[in-house]
C-alpha cells in the first residue's frame, strides 16, 4: 500500500511511520506534502529518500485549487492512503472524494472531546484526568470523522501542556503505525448496522 503523509510541523508522526511502518507489511511511504517550505517534516522525508513537495496556500487561487493540485500529485505517485500528521490545513470535500475512506488523521484528544486547535490546552483548562489520542477517518468536518482507534492515559496531576504533549506523542506514534498496518492488511471496515462504527478484524 502506497502511503502519503501531509505535515506542516516537526513531523514526529512522520518519523514514526518512517521508522516502524515504511518497507514493512506491504507499506511504502512514497510521498510527503507540506504547506510550509520550512517544515521539519520535509527534512525528515528527504533524509529517508522520500519524494517531497510543498503546496503553499497563497500560490493557488483558493483551497479547492490547491487541493486539486495536491490530489493530482499524489495520484501520479500511486498513493492509496493519505495520512494527515500535523497538517495545518483543512482538506476540501473534492480532495476527500479522490481518496474515499482513505484519508486519516491523528489528534491528541479523545474525540469528540476537544476537537480543533489546542486540544491539550482545552483539556487542561477543562481539568480532565484522562487524556488520549484518536486516529480517525477524515470527513468534511473538523475532527468529526469515524474513529478508527483511540488510546487513553490517566494523567491526574497534569498541568503543563508540553509534558502532556510529550506523553501523548509516544501514544500517537504507536497508534498511527498500528492503524496504517491494519488498513494495509485490509482489516478495517465499517459496521453495516452503524457506519460510524469502524470495525478492526484482529
Ligand atoms: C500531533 O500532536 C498530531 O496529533 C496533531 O499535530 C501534531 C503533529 O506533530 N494533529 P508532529 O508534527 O507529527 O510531531
Amino acid at each position: 500500500m502506497n502511503v502519503a503523509v501531509l505535515a506542516s510541523g516537526t513531523g514526529t508522526n512522520l518519523q514514526a511511520l518512517l521508522d516502524h511502518a515504511h518497507g514493512r507489511n506491504g507499506v511504502r511511504l512514497v510521498a510527503v506534502v507540506s504547506d510550509r517550505p520550512g517544515a521539519q517534516a520535509l527534512d525528515r522525508a528527504r533524509g529517508a529518500g522520500i519524494e517531497v513537495q510543498t503546496f503553499e496556500r497563497d500560490r493557488f487561487s483558493d483551497r479547492a485549487a490547491r487541493d486539486r493540485a495536491v490530489a493530482d500529485w499524489l495520484r501520479e505517485r500511486g498513493v492509496e492512503l493519505v495520512v494527515l500528521a500535523g497538517y495545518m490545513q483543512l482538506v476540501s470535500s473534492e480532495f476527500l472524494a479522490v481518496f474515499p475512506d482513505r484519508v486519516i488523521n491523528v489528534h491528541p484528544s479523545l474525540l469528540p472531546a476537544f476537537p480543533g486547535l489546542g486540544p491539550i490546552e482545552q483539556a487542561l483548562d477543562y481539568g480532565v484526568k484522562v487524556f488520549g489520542v484518536t486516529v480517525f477517518f477524515v470527513d468534511g468536518g473538523v475532527d468529526t470523522g469515524p474513529v478508527i482507534m483511540q488510546r487513553a492515559v490517566e494523567l491526574p496531576d497534569a498541568r503543563e501542556s508540553t509534558a502532556v504533549l510529550e506523553r501523548l506523542h509516544g501514544i500517537e506514534h504507536e497508534l498511527l503505525v498500528e492503524v496504517v498496518f491494519a488498513i494495509a492488511r485490509g482489516a478495517v471496515s465499517f459496521d453495516p448496522v452503524n457506519p460510524r462504527r469502524v470495525v478492526i478484524a484482529r
